[in-house]
């Protein structure tokens, strides 16, 4: 494909996004019915269009109107490449922009320069203070890739070196060696060894150093397991048992494989069917996702404040459930992948406030200024 065909391609998909349609469906969709394309179009077209979500409301101001086109357009001016070279109107290339066109766009306002929903924005100032323009500017850029090195497995040198015997350069964190960027040939870890065996595991830096800071010994309980990337990283560090629990038993279909994979052991549980007590309980629980919308930017422009009402109300319950799980002197690590004050601090303030029998011990707020997605963990302590 053309530059310009790829430009066509991803103005077509982000109509479909702007209509509703979920990100991922959308390429999926125009994926499956452009055979002809290659995997390096797809890449291309693929960054297009999640470029464009990261800077929607930027881009949308300089193109002078929310669609595809105007996207895109917003990109040209953005970047400095004259439109024209992309706008041609050949065959396959999107349509010659038009005199409207030419005419429409205006340099973004503060606000539209955050990118950021408009009613988000007095909550993420709050949540951030002096940091909220910096972060909100990081999440207008592509994340970086991190890998775990599985310490059960491997140590953070040999792992890199396998790496990059198949085309995968990566850098140690210096204070967290086992957590490597990948610095080169991202797109070629699916078929490396070192990841296809498990001795390095997907996951960003800041889930890394928050799991770091964990009790690496005694029974733990993840009350919310999901894929598992949590448990994974808590057993390979050296805790267990390890019991893992999910309201959606669904979630964790593919957790045996990824521990057997991965070298460690973990006692799946039926949803509500925890029994016990634990020397850590983890309670990593659905968030709005605000720390992670470099990779997931049309969750950004998704979210609701309703929804996020409903996510603070769901979060406080699981807490409460969770809690009951630790055992005396056990400790409860409460983790979101959210930069949010009212699905972080104030979520934790309000269930001590209620548990007097549990005291704060730790809290980190992780973001791309001080390591890499915006993250939160709170741990605490029953007395
Ligand atoms: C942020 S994800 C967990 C990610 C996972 N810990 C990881 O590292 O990959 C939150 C999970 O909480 C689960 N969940 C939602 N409500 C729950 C509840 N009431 N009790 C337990 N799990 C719940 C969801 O199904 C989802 O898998």
């Amino acid at each position: 494909m053309t530059p310009s065909a790829r430009v066509a391609a991803a103005i077509i998909i982000l109509d479909h996004i702007l209509e509703g349609q979920a990100a991922e469906a959308a390429l999926i969709r125009w994926a499956r019915a452009s055979r002809f394309a290659g995997s390096g179009d797809r890449a291309a077209v693929r960054d297009l269009v999640f470029d464009a979500l990261r800077r929607l409301r930027s881009r949308a101001a300089l193109g002078g109107v929310l669609s595809g086109r105007g996207l895109l357009l917003g990109m040209c001016r953005e970047e400095g490449i004259e439109p024209a070279s992309l706008f041609t109107g050949d065959r396959y290339a999107p349509s010659a922009l038009s005199d409207a066109e030419h005419q429409a766009g205006h340099t973004s306002t503060p606000d539209e320069a955050l990118d950021l929903p408009d009613w988000l924005i007095p909550l993420w100032r709050q949540a951030l203070g002096p940091d909220a323009t910096p972060v909100a500017l990081a999440m207008r850029d592509r994340a970086p890739a991190w890998l775990r090195v599985n310490q059960r497995r491997t140590d953070p040198d040999t792992a890199a070196a396998a790496l990059a015997e198949q085309g995968v350069a990566t850098a140690p964190h210096p204070e967290l060696p086992t957590a490597l960027r990948i610095t080169d040939g991202a797109r070629r870890l699916a078929t490396c060894s070192a990841y296809r065996e498990g001795l390095v595991e997907l996951q960003d830096l800041s889930p890394q150093m928050a799991c770091a800071l964990l009790p690496a010994r005694g029974s733990l309980l993840d009350f919310c397991a999901g894929g598992g990337g949590k448990a994974l990283a808590l057993a390979a560090q050296g805790a267990g048992p390890v019991t893992v629990h999910d309201i959606d038993a669904g979630r964790m279909t593919d957790l045996p494989t990824r521990a057997e994979r991965a070298g460690v052991h973990l006692r799946l549980t039926a949803p509500g069917k925890v029994t016990g007590r634990f020397d850590t309980v983890l309670a990593d629980v659905p968030c709005s996702g605000s720390g992670t919308w470099r990779r997931s930017p049309d969750a950004k422009w998704r979210l609701t404040r309703d929804e996020l009402t409903q996510l603070a109300a769901l979060q406080s319950r699981i807490l409460t459930q969770a809690a009951g799980f630790v055992a005396d002197g056990g400790q409860l690590a409460y983790m979101t992948c959210s930069v949010l004050s009212c699905e972080n601090d104030e979520q934790v303030q309000g269930f001590l406030n209620e548990n007097p029998q549990f005291e704060r011990i730790l809290v980190r707020h992780f973001s791309p200024l001080s390591a890499s997605d915006g993250f939160y963990l709170a741990l605490m302590r029953r007395r």
